[in-house]
């Protein structure tokens, strides 16, 4: 009996290793261990065995038996993972390929612009700071010293917020230039910070102007600071943005909260004898500023007969136009993807 057992692991094995689909291993399956299997048959002639051999060949027989089960569920797996195989190359599938990309977002070419300008200026040791969107009149007007009835709260086209808000008034900040003062009241002077963010006009929209639009405030407080440490950062800055010397001019610009103020244009980067960017002049208007007008440095806080600073506004949207050749702001913040597509970074 010992050898019909081994020759029934034997012989089941082989049957198991050379079936070639499910349904004849089944049938291998049934003729091996079924009721009336090989197996069965073989155990029922152990009641004619002597006593002392019936333990021994019952456990060979579930040695036999656990064997034949181990290969064929094996075997399953096997032909199971070939005939999937076989089915997706069917319909003309690859398993081993990988899938189709999956699509990645992109950084808006205003936010690109930023971050470049927020490493630049923190490389030079600068703290990036950030103020609301909404902000108070106190912040927006009266802190950079500009008065009530001043002409230039009216020219920023200002978008209030509704009356009810007590008895402070409200409104989407129209510059940057409010954390200015947030900064210097919380950081006191000296200070450095750069205030990249979103600025809210009333415009009839066109090519150059955008109800929305960004703008990254630079502000340097310290003792002894002036016009020269100004020029320097500021064309420091444009060269951290186009990647090269870009040649300067200044002239005289006015904003209530700096004296003297300035405007800052660069040589066009686009051409040598005139464009459309340009309009013809060689020169673009690239960035107002100005020391800090005393008064501005009173309301943070700050003795100005201690500390003096400049400060400088920057059109982070005009940046990302240049740099990115894009000829009408409205597509900025147009959340167009045709437009954002274009610039995959
Ligand atoms: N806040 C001014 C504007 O938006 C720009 C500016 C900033 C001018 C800082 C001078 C100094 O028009």
């Amino acid at each position: 009996m010992r050898e019909q057992l081994a020759a029934l692991r034997e012989e089941g094995l082989a049957e198991v290793a050379s079936a070639q689909n499910g349904e004849q291993l089944a049938a291998v399956e049934v003729a091996l261990l079924g009721r009336s299997g090989r197996l069965t048959a073989l155990l029922k002639g152990v009641g004619r065995l002597a006593a002392e051999e019936r333990p021994l060949i019952g456990k060979l027989a579930n040695e036999v038996k656990a064997a034949l089960s181990q290969s064929l569920a094996a075997k399953q797996e096997e032909l199971a993972a070939a005939e999937l195989a076989q089915d997706l190359a069917g319909v003309g599938l690859d398993p081993t390929l990988p899938g189709p990309p999956a699509p990645f977002g992109a950084v808006h070419p205003v936010m690109q612009a930023a971050r470049d300008l927020e490493d630049h200026f923190s490389s030079l040791g600068y703290v990036i700071w950030d103020g609301p969107e909404v902000e108070s009149e106190a912040n927006n007007f009266d802190a950079l010293n500009i008065p009530a009835d001043h002409p230039a709260r009216e020219s920023h086209d200002t978008i209030w917020m509704a009356e009810d808000t007590g008895p402070e008034r409200f409104c989407l900040r129209t510059h940057t230039s409010p954390v200015q003062v947030r900064a210097l009241r919380e950081l006191g002077a000296p200070l450095r910070v750069v205030a990249p963010g979103r600025v809210f006009r009333q415009e009839a929209q066109d090519a150059t102007h955008e109800h929305s639009f960004h703008q990254m405030e630079g502000l340097v407080v310290d003792k002894g600071v002036g016009v020269p440490h100004m020029l320097h950062a500021m064309n420091s800055l444009l060269e951290g943005v186009f990647g090269r010397k870009l040649e300067t001019r200044l002239r005289p610009g006015f904003f209530p909260f700096v004296e003297p103020g300035f405007e800052l244009d660069a040589r066009c980067p686009f051409c040598k004898a005139g464009c459309r960017v340009c309009k013809g002049t060689r020169w673009i208007e690239l960035m107002p500023g100005g020391l800090v007008h005393p008064h501005v440095l009173r309301s943070a806080g700050v003795n100005p007969n201690e500390y003096s600073g400049f400060a400088f506004g920057l059109g982070l949207s005009r940046i990302a136009m240049l740099r990115s050749n894009i000829d009408d702001i409205r597509w900025m913040m147009s959340g167009d993807l045709r437009f954002l597509r274009q610039f995959p970074s």
